[in-house]
């Protein structure tokens, strides 16, 4: 594909700025202040068919099962529907029991992942709804979905995923609002959402407003040979795709695991050769944050924090702005973008391209 550069010196670095507006698509024409809910016309679901959903199964691969996750648990939050995200190429393989009562969704951006593909013809075989949360327009997920919401986040060209994955986390707030509101969630709860989903725009150009301390940060870390992600529960996601948009496009050996399990393994691993990156949201686990911070600390580990104020126990701390606790994840894994794309132009990589990797895998 060749779409003009604008001026950025790849399409990764494009689409890391494309962002804001891109979202500004996903949200448009979709939201309904009269009702505090949104319209999603292509999900062909009625209330009393959202109302009988037991169980939301999300399936997906790579960055697109990252989304996933959070998409699973804003689900949960805020619609209350017990909702899990799994890689569909695992879920193919392991002849899982479908069930009649449960909402399948199929994340991904190309639309052709052949995992992905499999996974939901399986499921169709078996009688299952199966939902798309797609990119490509009339792609072969989009078609064989039952219905589903269209990412809107435009072409992606850069081989690792950035905007879309951001609009595919904001297609799942969307989701998430919609089967709340034909649930339990409330007229009020409705609004404070849809308030933090209008701020999303405005607040990606703050944080990408910050790229030069962030290059600067990515000057140093790209010297490091492996790097520890931690995130608890809304921040697991975020670490996880940090680490997985951080190995992509550096080569450098990155793990992401969840804070609450530091003390149950990886805490073994601290010193002051391997970096930790922590996502340190302002929400009622902070403490517990700030404590998994205090123990890293303690062992001399070296600590670069994104979160909405200054973390005393980090190193350095990239403060990005607050939203709504459920929505939050939205926007803390946009810095690292930035961390990955100035590190891997530091080593001289092939941004757009990395080895080994292409952008859909549409084979077995
Ligand atoms: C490129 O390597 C991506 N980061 C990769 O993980 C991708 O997300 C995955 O292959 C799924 O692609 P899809 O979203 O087009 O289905």
């Amino acid at each position: 594909a060749s779409y003009d550069m604008g001026g950025h010196d790849t399409y990764m670095h494009k689409e890391i700025h494309e962002q804001a507006d891109a979202v500004d698509r996903v949200l448009r024409g979709r939201i309904d202040d009269r009702f505090s809910t949104v319209h999603l016309g292509g999900l062909n679901l009625d209330a009393r068919e959202a109302r009988r959903i037991r169980r939301v199964k999300i399936l997906g691969c790579g960055t697109s099962y990252h989304a996933g996750m959070i998409g699973a648990q804003m689900i949960e939050e805020l619609a209350r529907i017990p909702a899990d995200a799994e890689p569909a190429s695992e879920f193919r393989y392991r002849n899982a029991v479908v069930d009649p009562d449960t909402l399948y969704v199929a994340v991904s951006q190309s639309g052709e992942t052949y995992d992905v593909l499999a996974a939901v013809q399986e499921l169709k075989r078996k009688g299952a709804r199966v939902l798309g949360v797609v990119n490509v327009v009339g792609s072969a997920i989009a078609r064989e979905a039952d219905g589903g919401i269209y990412v809107h986040a435009g072409p992606e060209v850069c081989v690792v995923s950035t905007k879309c994955f951001t609009n595919t986390t904001v297609a799942f707030a969307l989701l998430a609002l919609h089967l709340g509101r034909t649930r339990d969630l409330s007229v009020r709860d409705g609004k404070r959402i849809i308030e933090g989903l209008r701020k999303l725009p405005t607040q990606i150009a703050e944080i990408l407003k910050q790229e030069e301390q962030v290059r600067e940060l990515a000057e140093e870390y790209a010297q490091s040979r492996s790097m520890l992600f931690i995130g608890r529960v809304r921040g697991y996601p975020v670490a996880r795709e940090a680490s997985l948009k951080l190995k992509e496009i550096t080569y450098i050996h990155a793990e992401a695991y969840p804070a609450s399990e530091l003390k149950h393994g990886p805490l073994a691993l601290i010193e002051p050769a391997l970096p930790t990156v922590a996502i340190v949201p302002d929400d009622d686990l902070l403490e517990k944050n700030r404590a998994a911070l205090e123990e890293i600390k303690a062992r001399s580990g070296k600590i670069l924090a994104v979160a909405h104020r200054e973390q005393e126990k980090a190193d350095r701390t990239i403060v990005v702005p607050k939203n709504e606790d459920e929505l939050d994840p939205i926007l803390m894994g946009i810095p690292l973008q930035l961390l990955a794309y100035h590190a891997a132009k530091v080593l001289g990589r092939d941004i757009d391209k990395p080895r080994n990797l292409a952008k859909s895998v549409t084979v077995e």
